[in-house]
């Protein structure tokens, strides 16, 4: 089984939560600017929010998948203000005909003083708890 990670990480918050999904998958965690190069199974996929959007670089990488190539996606990701990035991320997906695990993980991500600290080290640890319910 091939499972790949991908992020895109404006403040670093999505890096630090890629790493944690790396450990637990044993996989590397690569940002949206490496392309997958082979077929995977399972693809954690995650980002944050600026301005209400997940960044256009996330669209892009999305834009290059196909059902054919990915199985599954399973999504993270953190915020300050919104509930999720997950459901654009999942809308865009499905719209491409991927599949997109009801599971998915998101926490509080820092804005300025607004959840300062977070993801924290809780955030971090149910990260790791979701990952590993996902295998
Ligand atoms: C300038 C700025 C704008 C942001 N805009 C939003 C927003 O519109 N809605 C929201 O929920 N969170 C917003 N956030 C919070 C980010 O989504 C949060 O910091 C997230 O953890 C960033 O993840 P990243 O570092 O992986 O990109 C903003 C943060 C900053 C610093």
């Amino acid at each position: 089984m091939k499972n790949a990670i991908r992020f895109f990480s404006k403040f670093g918050h999505s890096a630090q939560m890629a790493e944690i999904v790396g450990k637990v998958i044993g996989a590397k965690p690569e940002d949206v600017t490496h392309p997958l190069t082979e077929p995977v199974d399972v693809l954690y996929l995650g980002c944050g929010v600026m301005l209400g959007k997940i960044s256009s670089d996330m669209v892009n990488f999305i834009n290059t998948l196909t059902p054919n190539r990915v199985n599954k996606v399973i999504c993270f990701g953190s915020c300050a203000i919104i509930k999720s990035p997950v459901p654009q991320m999942r809308s865009l997906l499905e719209a491409r005909g991927i599949s997109v695990d009801e599971r998915s993980f998101t926490c509080r991500g820092s804005m300025g003083p607004l959840h300062a600290g977070h993801p924290n080290q809780e955030d971090l640890d149910a990260l790791k708890a979701f990952v590993q319910s996902t295998l």
